[in-house]
């Protein structure tokens, strides 16, 4: 049975300023005992932020991006390529948010030209999917979630892919307050799991972190956990304060000192 290392992943959204990345890099730092190393993490801050932030940022804590375009370079006016992520260290990349997607019109087939360019850029993709509300109530979810993942895996096809990430947000769990039940998003994630190994290989599936996403804060994340196919998760509000991020950090479990 492969170890899949628990993931936990902050997303800052359009938030801080470079001051105030620089306090939360400082008050992570003086609390970075409480970041057990059975666990890895990554922050992914706007693009402002970034250089500072893996400069400053306690040195388990990886940086992210929360997008990327899929060129090398050229005239994209206002976009950032993934050679200029990887450049400075950039280890994690959101790819296809549902908020690029929804608010940005970003189609899946943009999303899997994005997976593509971080891979072959030497960094770990974090493909977001979920469904709607409408989507769950009519009874779609799973075909939604797994015809987004389809889209991305058929442009993989020939890709070599080193580390993966998949990220299951249900769309009306985040930054509602509402969570899944665990059932319900264990079930997604075992979906996706048992989806991958059929689309792509059973060692693939062993070994693809799949972390939940949507309203997770301190005192929900260790019953997600506790699901065998979730192996982390992605967090917006409650990743703004160093301390909820320690917090969740801990509660992760993992680590007894
Ligand atoms: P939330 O955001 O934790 O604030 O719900 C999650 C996300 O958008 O990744």
């Amino acid at each position: 049975m492969t170890e899949r290392r628990p993931l936990l992943i902050g997303n800052w959204k359009m938030y801080k300023t470079l001051a105030e990345a620089r306090s939360f890099a400082q008050e992570l730092g003086q609390q970075s005992t409480r970041l057990c190393m059975a666990i890895d993490y990554g922050i992914c801050a706007p693009f402002t932020s970034l250089h500072l932030l893996r400069v400053m940022l306690p040195a388990q804590v990886r940086i992210g991006a929360q997008d990327v375009y899929y060129e090398t370079e050229g005239a994209f006016t206002g976009e950032i390529s993934a050679p200029m992520l990887a450049d400075f260290g950039t280890h994690f990349v959101l790819v296809g948010h549902s908020e690029r997607r929804s608010l940005f019109g970003e189609s899946n087939a943009m999303v899997a030209k994005k997976a593509a360019a971080v891979l072959r850029h030497g960094m770990v993709p974090v493909v977001c999917v979920g469904e709607s509300l409408a989507e769950r109530e009519r009874g779609e979810t799973l075909a939604v979630v797994l015809s987004q993942l389809d889209a991305v895996f058929d442009a993989l096809a020939d890709a070599d892919i080193a580390d993966f990430v998949v990220a299951y947000e249900p769309v009306w769990a985040i930054g509602s307050g509402k969570t899944a039940t665990v059932n319900d998003a264990g079930e997604v994630a075992s979906a996706i799991r048992t989806h991958l190994a059929t689309i792509r290989s059973a060692e693939f599936a062993a070994n693809l972190r799949i972390l939940y996403g949507g309203s997770v804060k301190p005192g929900n994340i260790a019953s997600f956990l506790e699901h065998a196919d979730i192996d982390g998760a992605l967090v917006g509000g409650a990743s703004l304060e160093a301390n909820s991020f320690a917090d969740m950090a801990e509660a992760a479990g993992g680590c007894s000192a």
